[in-house]
């Protein structure tokens, strides 16, 4: 019987398949939240590829995830723009969520901005406001670097270990530069820590009672994953969520995924003036 090929292998040839319509190497990854797509259009020189034409590339499922990957340029920067991303709750093993992320580590990208939608815990928070992520909670159950170790994505020789350090998973550099722009253009921007649960269905106000003594400010169905590997590839990360509605029990009202969307439309353009501006900043090292 004909092996599987490992995950390495597959991941080579999404990149080596990208490099054929992209030559350029990358040095920035960018993924973009539910409602927060639009950001792709300040890529310049864009090559736009559909995520179903890389092979290997998982699929979303969810209404807000077009699905496409623009590679370009912002300010500069060599970057990788995901508009769209999948998701656990999806269905889908470690090994696919995080697909991506390798991909851009074997595209070149040594850095990442992450960004998503989430549910504020914290009650200083305001629905459409942007957080920076200071840390995060793992409570989907499962880890994005389960499995086989393969030190062949690391970015150096100190990456790529079986077991890695988390304490410094969000860049206190980074963040550094996120609250400078912020201030800069008078965009509020607390710190949180963001808890990831697997979803799909929102939380009880019991689970976000919890989470909140547990210490969470933030509440989500994504990132975490995606920065685990990316910290076991040796990627400096930005975290940015925008909290596109208070979670369960902070206000008394229900929770849709429209209101999600609609909020990500009314801060997309603070969000894309802050995004665009950090993206040389963070990019300099
Ligand atoms: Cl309230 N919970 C979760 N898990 N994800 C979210 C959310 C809430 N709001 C936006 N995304």
């Amino acid at each position: 019987m004909l092996e599987a090929p490992d995950q390495y292998t597959r991941c080579t040839a999404a990149a080596e398949h990208i490099r054929s319509l992209h030559a350029a190497t990358l040095t920035l990854g960018i993924i973009l939240g539910s409602g927060l797509g639009d950001f792709a259009s300040q890529v310049e020189d864009a090559t736009t590829i559909a995520y179903a034409d890389i092979p290997g590339w998982p699929l979303s499922t969810v209404a807000g995830h077009s699905g496409k990957l623009v590679l370009g340029t912002i300010g500069g920067v060599n970057v990788a723009v995901m508009q769209g991303r999948v998701h656990a709750y999806e269905g889908y093993s470690m090994a696919e969520v995080t697909f991506p992320t390798r991909v851009l580590r074997l595209l070149g990208c040594t850095g990442l901005i992450v960004t998503n939608a989430a549910g504020g815990i914290n009650k200083s928070y305001g629905q459409g406001g942007l957080v920076c992520i200071s840390d995060h909670i793992n409570l989907t159950g499962t880890n994005a670097a389960l499995g086989p170790n393969d030190s062949r994505f690391a970015c150096s020789p100190a990456s790529g270990q079986r077991f890695f350090d988390m304490s410094t998973a969000y860049s206190a550099r980074l963040r550094q530069i996120a609250h400078a722009e912020a201030a800069k253009q008078n965009i509020p921007l607390p710190e949180g820590v963001y808890l990831a649960v697997l979803g799909p269905s929102y939380e009880t106000p019991a689970e976000i009672r919890a989470f909140r003594t547990l210490g969470a400010d933030l509440v989500g169905m994504s990132t975490v994953h995606e920065v685990i590997v990316a910290r076991h590839m040796g990627i400096e990360v930005l975290g940015l969520s925008l909290v596109t509605n208070m979670a369960a029990g902070v206000l008394d009202q229900a929770i849709n995924h429209e209101e999600v969307m609609e909020t990500g439309k009314r801060v997309e353009k603070q969000f894309t003036a802050l995004v665009k501006a950090l993206v040389p900043q963070v990019a300099a090292q």
